[in-house]
């Protein structure tokens, strides 16, 4: 659980953002319990949500830097471009496994890559956004 805890105290101070890191927490974690408790079903539709909650947030973060004159914008809006195929390659995968111990592993993975990515990714905004106003410090 170390890497949702980290997500959790690692916040840019912009409320859309820091809740939607939150929500994507929620999901990662809910995920985990379907896991471990062995609920196949459950655990690919809150896959499928987790994705589609990032996509969300990225397109969100993405038009909220535009709009503030982020200098660095093509850098980032790459990134997560990046991101968002290697979660729906590890999602693939992890939708054929049949056994909750090998999803789990997948999942583990998953969501080790989309924290300390997102997180340090995000990271190099936070100060341009505090410099415009967008970001409490
Ligand atoms: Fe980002
Ligand atoms: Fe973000």
């Amino acid at each position: 659980m170390r890497h949702f805890e980290l997500m959790e105290s690692l916040e840019i101070g912009n409320d859309a953002i820091d809740d939607a890191h939150r929500e994507m927490v929620s999901i990662m974690r809910a995920t985990k319990e379907a896991i471990l408790s062995k609920d196949m079903g459950l655990s690919r539709k809150l896959l499928g949500e987790l994705t589609r909650e990032t996509i969300r947030h990225f397109k969100e973060e993405e038009d909220l830097l535009e709009k503030a004159g982020y200098e660095d914008l093509g850098e980032h809006v790459e990134f997560h471009k990046k991101l968002v195929k290697r979660i729906k390659a590890v999602k693939a995968d992890c939708e054929n496994f049949r056994s909750p111990e090998k999803l789990l592993g997948c999942f583990d993975e998953m969501t080790r890559f989309m924290v300390d990515d997102i997180v340090r990714g995000d990271l190099a905004f936070k100060s341009f956004l505090q410099v415009k106003g967008l970001a409490k410090r």
